[in-house]
């Protein structure tokens, strides 16, 4: 149920926020970058995802905030860490990082009922040349997305634009995974896609908050999921990578809520 007190819902179900709602995404993504932030020197050959995990989530609960992961859908973990091959929801455990490793870090924390969502790619050691571009092409193919969100553009233009990109660079694009809409929810309408047809899909609004977490694989698109029903895999075992960032809908285009504080959002600069 709609109710006066939320703001509206368009006629795709999306939801439409007010100025309040952007200050409360604004100190949910704030806190979620800034883990990431924190974790970055922790990531270093040796160390394992499952220590990464536990140092999250001591900074979501010293932040007196949630993680919104433990617990959603039996998951157990305040992180998601996507090693090489992984394409997401890579479970924390006791394998040890090895030089040259590529990893995605996702973090979702709740502050005052508003979730901030977001996810980069880290590097143990020395980062090869391919995982480089990689990265690269991925990191770009985000900001792509975000430079199409105004009122008035499309879903399938933000997809397009990434797509593109990807695609100009000879890798692919996963299908089986999209961003979401969230703000007092974790996943909520539309499905954002990373590809699709320019001028396609629901209209732009200011007020709507969804998030763009494109999957990038070196070799072909396809996933499958592995016997523990969450880490997501490159079926040909090509090396795959994943920016997020939670954004809202501004009059005149957009607003990041998860920029990082410390400007570390990419890995080598
Ligand atoms: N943070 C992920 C996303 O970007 C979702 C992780 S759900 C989990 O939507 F249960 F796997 F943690
Ligand atoms: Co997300
Ligand atoms: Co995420």
């Amino acid at each position: 149920m709609d109710d006066a007190h939320q703001g509206r819902l368009t006629r795709d179900g999306i939801r439409i926020h007010d100025a309040g709602d952007f200050a409360g995404m604004h100190k949910a993504g704030r806190l979620a970058a800034e883990i990431l932030d924190r974790i970055a020197e922790h990531v270093v050959p040796g160390q394992t995802t499952g220590a990464l995990d536990r140092l999250i989530t001591d900074m979501v609960d010293q932040a007196g905030a949630t993680s919104a992961t433990i617990g959603y859908k039996g998951y157990q973990h305040a992180s998601c860490i996507s090693v090489n091959h992984v394409v997401c929801h890579g479970i924390p455990g006791e394998k040890l990082l090895k030089d040259g490793d590529i990893l995605n870090i996702d973090v979702t924390v709740i502050v005052d009922g508003w979730f901030g969502d977001t996810s980069r790619m880290y590097v143990a050691g020395k980062l090869s040349r391919k995982a480089e571009r990689l990265i690269q092409v991925t990191h770009d193919a985000l900001f792509k997305g975000i430079e199409a969100v105004r009122p008035g553009n499309t879903f399938g233009d933000i997809g397009h634009a990434i797509q593109a990109h990807v695609e100009r660079n000879r890798m692919s694009v996963v299908r089986d995974f999209c961003g979401h809409g969230l703000g007092r929810v974790f996943h909520a309408p539309p499905n954002v896609l990373h590809y699709g047809r320019p001028g396609s899909g629901p209209v732009l609004e200011e007020g709507m908050f969804f998030t763009i977490e494109p999957m990038v694989n070196l070799g072909r698109p396809e996933t499958k999921v592995l016997a523990d029903d969450w880490t997501a895999v490159t079926r040909d075992k090509s090396l795959s990578a994943q920016f997020e960032h939670s954004i809202g809908v501004t009059a005149d285009g957009f607003e990041i809520f998860t920029l990082s504080p410390a400007g570390r959002f990419h890995p080598t600069y």
